[in-house]
């Protein structure tokens, strides 16, 4: 499976290209409950500035620049990406939300440190090895400032598709050509490691059991 991470990646971003291509409003165009919940929480924190990574056509990426947030959001389909802009200008955000593609098996492009705080709703439970997702929140701790906030959501080991979709290996299942992950507890705490783990809360967001997890980058011991 190991070997095959790069081919997998390859047909899964074309897999949601196309989608995207065909539904110009595949997840709907309310925000997530977790990006309402994510915008109250960095409000509190005084957060002015967010990077969402695979946010899709937008819909959190909107909200979070409707409550004043300044938003970059990435994504690995330029579909969804086209549709995010697009509905940016129509809404008069497009000073508040910039989008740009971007793999996040790539290194994330921000420096280091310059960042107040990532977001990324359902993305971790993608098609990523276990090696994959510990690289990734290592970027994301890297480009956050000390202090700074990482939220983000993926299917839990509740969610009722677990065990009922095609085993492909290596922990990843896959239903009508899409793949993921579902995260136990266990693997919550090992991508928190070198983290402080604020909170994992289990919800529903139908039809899927979620965790939501909110980890913050800690501020350097003096
Ligand atoms: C379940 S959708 C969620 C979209 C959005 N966050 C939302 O809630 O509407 C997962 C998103 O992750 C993106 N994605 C999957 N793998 C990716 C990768 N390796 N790099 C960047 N984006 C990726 C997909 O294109 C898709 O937009």
């Amino acid at each position: 499976m190991k070997t095959g991470y790069v081919e997998l990646g390859r047909a899964q971003q074309e897999r949601w290209q196309t989608a995207y291509e065909q539904n110009p409003s595949l997840h709907g165009a309310e925000p997530s409950a977790a990006a309402r919940w994510t915008a109250e929480l960095f409000g509190a924190a005084g957060i002015d500035d967010v990077l969402e990574l695979g946010a899709g056509q937008g819909r959190d990426a909107l909200y979070l620049a409707r409550q004043g947030f300044s938003v970059h959001a990435t994504d690995f389909s330029e579909a969804a990406l086209h549709q995010l802009r697009l509905d940016a200008q129509r809404d008069g955000l497009d000073d508040r939300v910039t989008a740009a593609l971007h793999d996040v098996r790539d290194p994330l492009p921000p420096a280091d440190a310059t960042v107040g705080a990532v977001y990324a709703n359902v993305l971790l439970n993608m098609a990523f090895s276990r090696a994959e997702l510990r690289s990734l929140v290592n970027e994301i701790r890297r480009v956050l400032r000390p202090g700074g906030l990482f939220v983000y959501t993926v299917w839990s080991t509740e969610d009722r598709g677990y065990g009922k979709c095609s085993a492909i290996g290596d922990g990843l299942y896959a239903k009508d050509g899409f793949v993921g992950r579902f995260f136990d507890l266990d693997l919550v705490h090992e991508l928190a490691d070198r983290w402080e783990l604020r909170g994992a809360d289990g919800y529903t967001e139908d039809p899927h059991a979620l965790w939501r997890v909110t980890q913050a980058k800690p501020h350097p011991v003096s």
